[in-house]
């Protein structure tokens, strides 16, 4: 069923109070999902995210012949990965082109069968988000691709080589692939100018745990002496603090907030946003383990625009692009947010323009935002994960009511995101569309 949202604005009012806890790393845990085919026993993974694409993660490891178990009652965040003893080596294509990190599946896939089919991946409208970088890899590891019918048949007749690979674009995705399928090639492969994501380097310290020999992961050049499948023996990975969830709350508090508690995060993976916030004039407090956003002290007419240029970690992460724009058409001054990560991403700034916002594209990968502006309530279509969520921060700040279409991209990435602002003071309801 068709879901939105309605949400009644506090029309520029610093209202929000309380605490919100910070669930685990969507980003994190779908990789940690697919690592599960280089093991030869269960995998067991704590604090996962109750969200759709980790369903859509189940679904596809399922597909291909992995049990996934999930925890009950106060376990309900665990997941037990065991593969069964026929992996299937193609990726159905209905499933797989639903999430654009089903692409990640194919590395552990191919590493551990020799030879795997699968689409070209979906996932969010955020620009044509191509797959070069993953066809290449596979050749330089000395296997064949083939494409037919906008699918790719790849094979290593005599199992994947280590060898050096040097990415063109810094990617997250190819960078955990190929790290997992380093793991069961044979020898020694070097990955060059990898992204830096902190999901990576958990990911790879779970993965040496259980006996993987993996170095330098969380840096741009990471060294993987191939072996045998990884044994976890019961130990479990635990998915770290969503930083972009993190991000998310602090620009909502930053903006509507009197007193707000982000619980259960990580500072240090969101430190160029934090830099940004107090470089404008927001004030924090910065905990071990939480955020605490103390709005009440000062108006956002005060703040300071600054420019926002996205970069890969531990720059400002795109992901949080969307949000901060919103944070930008509230303070005082001229911003200018390059977007360069992917194209189409800024989009939809038209439909911040219409609840009130003055914005102007330069290009496709430009704005300029001058504030403060006060923004009216909308009906608004959420184009992606990140986007949908900046859109329920504009109708929280806005004067009237805003209805937000398509919630299924929310619930993406945020779980039961309405239940928790509504007990941060949000007016949100979910309903049937
Ligand atoms: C991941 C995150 C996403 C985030 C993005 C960038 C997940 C599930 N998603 O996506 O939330 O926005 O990192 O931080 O972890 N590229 C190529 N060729 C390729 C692959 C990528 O040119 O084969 C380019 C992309 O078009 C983009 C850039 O590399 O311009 C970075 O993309 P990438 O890091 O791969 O993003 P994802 O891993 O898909």
């Amino acid at each position: 069923m068709k879901e939105k949202f309605i949400i009644q604005g506090l029309g520029g009012e610093k209202a929000l109070s309380g605490e919100i806890s910070v669930n685990g790393a969507k980003n994190a845990v779908l990789k940690a999902m697919a690592a599960s085919l280089l093991f030869a026993d269960e995998v067991v993974l704590k604090n996962v995210p109750d969200i759709e694409d980790v369903a859509r993660m189940e679904e596809l490891l399922t597909a291909l012949g992995v049990q996934v178990e999930t925890g009950k009652n106060k376990d309900k965040d665990t997941r037990k990965l065991k593969c069964g003893k026929n992996i299937l080596s193609d990726m159905p294509t209905e499933i797989s082109k639903r999430f654009r990190a089903s692409i990640v599946v194919s590395g552990p896939l191919l590493a551990r069968l020799g030879k795997i089919s699968f689409p070209h991946p979906g996932g969010c409208v955020i620009g044509a988000r191509p797959i070069d970088l993953f066809l290449e890899g596979f050749q330089k590891m000395g296997a064949t691709v083939q494409e037919k019918d906008g699918a790719y048949f790849v094979e290593a007749k005599d199992g994947l080589k280590g060898t050096e690979i040097f990415f063109r674009n810094q990617s997250v995705g190819a960078t955990e692939t190929f790290m997992m399928a380093a793991v069961l090639a044979k020898g020694k492969t070097t990955l060059k100018n990898c992204a830096m994501e902190p999901e990576i380097a958990s990911l790879a310290e779970f993965l040496v745990s259980c006996g993987a020999k993996i170095k330098g992961a969380g840096t741009t050049t990471i060294e993987i002496i191939g072996g045998g499948k990884l044994r976890a023996k019961g130990k479990a990975y635990h998915t770290l603090p969503d930083r972009l969830e993190t991000g998310s709350f602090l620009i909502l508090g930053a903006l509507a907030a009197k007193d707000l508690l982000i619980k259960n995060c990580e500072p240090e993976h969101v430190s160029a946003l934090l830099e940004m916030l107090q470089y404008s004039g927001v004030k924090l407090e910065i905990g071990k383990k939480s955020i605490r956003v103390l709005g009440g002290d000062f108006s956002n007419a005060d703040l300071r625009a600054f420019n926002v240029k996205t970069h890969e970690y531990p720059g400002f992460s795109t992901d949080l692009q969307s949000p901060m724009v919103v944070f930008l058409t509230q303070v005082a001054g001229e911003s200018l947010v390059f977007e360069t990560i992917f194209e189409g991403r800024l989009n939809y700034t038209a439909e911040l323009a219409r609840m009130g916002a003055d914005i102007t594209m330069w290009d496709a990968n430009r704005v300029m935002i001058k504030g403060p502006t006060p923004l009216k309530g909308r009906e608004l279509e959420s184009p992606d994960i990140r986007t949908g969520y900046a859109f329920v921060i504009a109708g929280i700040i806005a004067r009237g009511e805003t209805v937000i279409h398509n919630v299924y991209y929310i619930d993406r990435g945020y779980a039961t995101i309405e239940k928790r602002l509504q007990n941060i003071g949000v007016q949100i309801t979910r309903v049937g569309a």
